[in-house]
């Protein structure tokens, strides 16, 4: 069987466990599709030199399509909560900077890594943020807004459809936001500059 197609059912399997495990966090029984990811790193900063913050990568599908777009490796910082997908993103992507750790940390661990050198250009987040609780949101859009560069983005999808405004993100301003169809399930892709 072809090495992409056997990547893709072992990523299934994965998400599938771990969300037989703990639903709430894994938020998702599928990783995302070719679609939903493109959508996602469509909004790499125009900078080169600045980084990427990807909150609840996964498997990886959108940390493939961040690369793919061109995205350097070692401009990419992850923080995955899930210890196994933190070691798949690993073996994967070995240049980038994957940490396993909780976003609600994302201020202290950006600091250690970057140790104040390098400035953060878009938050791709497929975190379940409707999963947490309001005041935990709040907490972390106030730090995602903290952290990111003057015209940096904060690109965040869902699986509720409506048009209402992500938790946390009432101090930003909302630049688009669009479905992608060709989901399991259809997702709303938002994106929001400070
Ligand atoms: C809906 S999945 C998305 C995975 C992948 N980005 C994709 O689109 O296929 C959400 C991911 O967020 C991770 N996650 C949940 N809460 C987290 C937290 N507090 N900090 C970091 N990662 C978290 C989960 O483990 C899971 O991998």
């Amino acid at each position: 069987m072809p090495k992409r197609i056997l990547a893709t059912l072992n990523d299934t399997s994965v998400f599938l466990q771990e969300w037989l495990t703990n639903p709430r966090r894994t938020g998702a029984i599928v990783p995302s599709s070719k679609k939903l990811a493109a959508a996602m790193a469509r909004w790499l900063p125009t900078e080169a030199n600045e980084y990427v913050l990807e909150l609840g990568p996964g498997t990886g599908a959108v940390t493939q399509a961040l690369i793919g777009r061109g995205l350097h490796p070692q401009r990419l910082i992850a923080i995955e909560k899930n210890p196994k997908m933190a070691g798949i993103l690993r073996d994967r992507f070995p240049r980038a900077h994957i940490i396993t750790g909780d976003a609600r940390h994302l201020d202290r661990l950006l600091q250690e890594q970057l140790n104040g050198h390098g400035t953060v250009g878009a938050v791709i987040s497929s975190l379940p943020l409707r999963n947490f609780p309001a005041d935990v949101a709040e907490e972390l859009a106030g730090k995602i807004r903290a952290i990111l560069s003057p015209k940096g983005k904060w690109v965040q999808y869902t699986y509720h459809l409506g048009k209402e405004r992500l938790k946390g993100a009432a101090h930003f301003r909302l630049l688009t936001s669009n479905v992608v169809w060709l989901n399991l399930p259809p997702a709303r892709v938002s994106v929001y500059q400070k």
